[in-house]
């Protein structure tokens, strides 16, 4: 990926589908007894590898990108999930929560997704084993099965997104309550309830540390939007200011955004929203701020990246903390091979702000690593190549279009 910098984005552009809802509801269709219709996908590969998934495992499924999805998942009898297939992507691992939901069986792989340090699913099998399920881990393949799931009390010891959308999947049709206690918060996991209910699930409490989950035996058809993407949104938010430009940013949900606009209003950028859109406008020298990733409603560890981008030409020092991954600091030394200065002492960034940064070879390695290099770029003089890029394509749809779209210099070309 190419990137000439220096040129203020300017304009309006429209948010796509949220990533991580969409991985949690494709799979959730899986729970259904009718066909399902989902709207509102973003056209990203996590997305296509959903959809090979749900195939071989024999759901029937019509996927036309930014119109709509249809699975029928009656014919689907599969219940293991592929080795390569489950290293596609991250969320593969929902597959163990809504088979289980579905048929009491399932065998998926270890998770593949972006390297940003360990990342153990002892949370997830924990609350399926609450739920009655036995599950077996061997060779890295995950095993989950169960006579009958029974609806339990499931208590996590770390609050994790992944975990909670997992036992709700299994939950949802289990005979008789689960209460999930220390669940997640984020907007994501408000979205999969509201498309669980829509099919006639019974969750009460998503969006807060208690969900509730009456089990149900059938589900029925459904058509379901999925909300805008609370990380596109702000990463497009952070490229706005970092090249002092002038973006609305249309189709979004403004209060998702809370804590990064927080953010940016303490560093000098003006953010104004509407009902579904948010203007970022930034024409002086930002001042540096700390960031502490929290989980929703905090700073979110998914904008850490991109905003630590911004942050390296801030004025002053800022100080990074990432609390929810232990290796997610990689670009920053990628970003200090254009002139940022970047002390990084285990979890913790200190960047003491830089007038420039200077274009050059540098390398993406995760997706949202990826997105905070494409912000150095188009804040650095001259032209910065980007090499492993489709670490971006995991996340962003149509990204150097979208860009492009707002006055960016922005190409790709294939590599040797
Ligand atoms: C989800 O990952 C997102 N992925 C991540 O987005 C996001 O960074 C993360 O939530 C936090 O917001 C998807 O939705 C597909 P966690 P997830 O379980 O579910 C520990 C992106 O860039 N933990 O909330 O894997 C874990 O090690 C991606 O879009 C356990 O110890 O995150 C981590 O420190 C990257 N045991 C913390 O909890 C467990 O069983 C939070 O992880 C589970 C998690």
């Amino acid at each position: 990926m190419l990137i000439t910098g220096g040129n203020p984005l300017m304009g309006e552009v429209r948010v796509s589908g949220g990533k991580n809802t969409a991985v949690a509801v494709i799979p959730a269709t899986l729970l259904c007894d009718e066909p399902c219709t989902i709207e509102n996908l973003p056209d990203i590969s996590d997305v296509y590898a959903l959809v090979d998934i749900l195939r071989a495992l024999g759901a029937r499924v019509d996927y036309v990108p930014n119109a709509f999805m249809t699975v029928d998942p009656r014919p689907a009898e599969g219940w293991q999930v592929s080795y390569d297939d489950s290293q596609r992507l991250r969320a593969s691992y929902y597959l163990l929560g809504a088979l289980l939901g579905r048929r009491n069986e399932a065998e998926v792989y270890l998770p593949g997704g972006c390297a940003i340090g360990a990342r153990p699913i002892d949370q997830h099998l924990k609350g399926f084993a609450a739920l009655g399920a036995e599950v077996e881990q061997l060779g890295g393949r995950i095993t989950a099965r169960a006579d009958a799931l029974v609806g339990s009390d499931v208590f996590f010891d770390v609050v994790t997104v992944g975990g909670t959308i997992n036992v709700m999947l299994a939950a949802v049709k289990a005979q008789g309550n689960t209460t999930i206690y220390n669940a997640a918060k984020e907007p994501h996991i408000v979205d999969l309830a509201n498309f669980l209910n829509s099919m006639g699930a019974k969750i009460k409490g998503a969006g807060t540390d208690v969900i509730r989950i009456r089990g149900q035996q059938v589900l029925h058809g459904t058509t379901y939007a999925v909300i805008p993407d609370q990380i596109e949104t702000g990463t497009l938010m952070i490229a706005a200011a970092a090249t002092h430009g002038d973006v609305v940013i249309n189709g979004c949900i403004p209060t998702h955004m809370d804590a990064l606009a927080a953010k940016l209003l303490e560093m000098g950028v003006r953010v104004t929203d509407s009902d579904d859109a948010i203007r970022v406008r930034s024409n002086g020298q930002h001042r540096a701020v700390n960031i502490k990733t929290q989980v929703y409603p905090g700073f979110p560890t998914d904008l850490q990246q991109p905003m630590s981008a911004l942050l390296t030409t801030a004025k002053g020092t800022s100080i990074i903390q990432e609390t929810i991954y232990e290796s997610r600091l990689k670009h920053l030394s990628e970003i200090s091979r254009m002139g940022a200065q970047v002390r990084i002492v285990d979890r913790t960034a200190i960047i003491d702000g830089v007038t420039d940064l200077y274009g050059g070879p540098i390398t993406a390695t995760d997706l949202r690593a990826g997105a905070a290099l494409v912000i150095a770029g188009l804040m650095a003089k001259g032209v910065t190549e980007i090499y492993e890029p489709h670490y971006i394509d995991r996340g962003y749809e149509n990204i150097e279009q979208k860009l492009r779209s707002l006055g960016a210099v922005i190409s790709r070309e294939k590599g040797e």
